[in-house]
């Protein structure tokens, strides 16, 4: 059981709670692999999506998965809502409430949103990605992705490079991660690590091979021009060159190593083209998570406003 009516964030998610979203998450995956697309779970109730930054992955799963559950569901888009005439995220959540809505999946440039809106709807909340605080769903489908592949979280070691300071799938992967008995090691240029990110729950590597070696997962993220002012990198060619993931370093993971990244990729920055559709590549795998992990979710946000 959920001990929440939303999910906001891994930081304040118990180990429990992420185990049986993980283990519903793969139940999902069958499903969905064997052509159940169609299923009676979420047959009255209600889903919107309000999503004020944009999104491929994130928004068409948690579409699929409410509807592959059966639920009603409607997107809304911050420009195209009367959040453009200035209606405030309070209000907006107060007139989905009274429409009768069980869940809103929010996406927010501001960290924070989801938990002010949670705290003035009945309506579930989940958070879709709020600015550089949190994206407790990518790490879901993540850690649903490798424990689909390894077995087991237990004892993993992932390296996470590229942009960890903008990153909030960085930060909810740390959160999860640790409490699934798997370790992180982050590396990245000196400007895109935040001050203290040990603190978090991972080592930082003195260099990209550092990080690499030995490491069961290999993540790269992507480089988020939209929330930086720039300079703090020369160029993307540079980035690569000198943070970027090609099949050389690869080579130093341990043997069955995967390749994962949350997308969107920036192709030939964060990892190399080889890479990306290498046969080390669980990117694609990923995606399938993610639509999975997003039905486990609904399902048992729905259950709970039942009891
Ligand atoms: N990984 C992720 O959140 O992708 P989108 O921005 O396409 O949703």
């Amino acid at each position: 059981m959920l001990q929440s009516k939303d999910l906001l964030g891994l930081q304040n998610t118990s180990k429990e709670e992420i185990e049986e979203i993980v283990s519903l998450a793969l139940d999902m995956r069958k499903k969905l692999n064997s052509g159940e697309k169609k299923l009676p779970d979420l047959r009255e109730k209600s889903v919107v999506t309000l999503f004020y930054e944009n999104s491929t992955r994130t928004r068409v799963s948690f579409e699929f998965a409410a509807k592959f559950l059966s639920a009603a569901v409607v997107n809304i888009s911050a420009a195209a809502s009367s959040v453009a005439k200035g209606e405030s995220l309070i209000d907006t959540g107060k007139t989905l409430d009274a429409m009768g809505t069980d869940v809103i999946v929010i996406r927010h440039s501001m960290g924070g949103a989801p938990e002010l809106l949670a705290k003035n709807v009945k309506a579930a909340v989940i958070n879709a990605g709020d600015g550089v605080n949190e994206h407790p769903t990518q790490a879901l489908l993540d850690m649903t992705t490798m424990q689909e592949h390894f077995g087991s979280l237990k004892g993993l070691r992932v390296a996470i490079l590229g942009d960890i300071k903008h990153s909030r799938v960085a930060k909810s992967n740390i959160f999860g991660l640790n409490k699934m008995g798997a370790s992180v090691t982050v590396y990245g240029p000196s400007t895109l690590i935040p001050q203290g990110v040990e603190q978090l729950g991972c080592t930082l590597a003195k260099s990209r091979e550092d990080a690499i070696r030995g490491a069961d997962v290999v993540m790269g993220l992507r480089i988020q021009l939209e929330r930086q002012k720039g300079g703090l990198f020369p160029s993307l060619s540079e980035y690569h060159k000198f943070y970027g993931v090609d099949k050389d370093h690869l080579a130093l993971a341990n043997s069955g190593a995967i390749v994962m990244h949350p997308g969107p990729v920036n192709r030939g920055v964060e990892l190399s083209g080889e890479v990306i559709d290498g046969e080390n590549s669980y990117i694609e795998d990923q995606v399938l998570s993610g639509v999975a992990v997003r039905m486990a979710l609904l399902k048992l946000l729905c259950e709970n406003r039942r009891k």
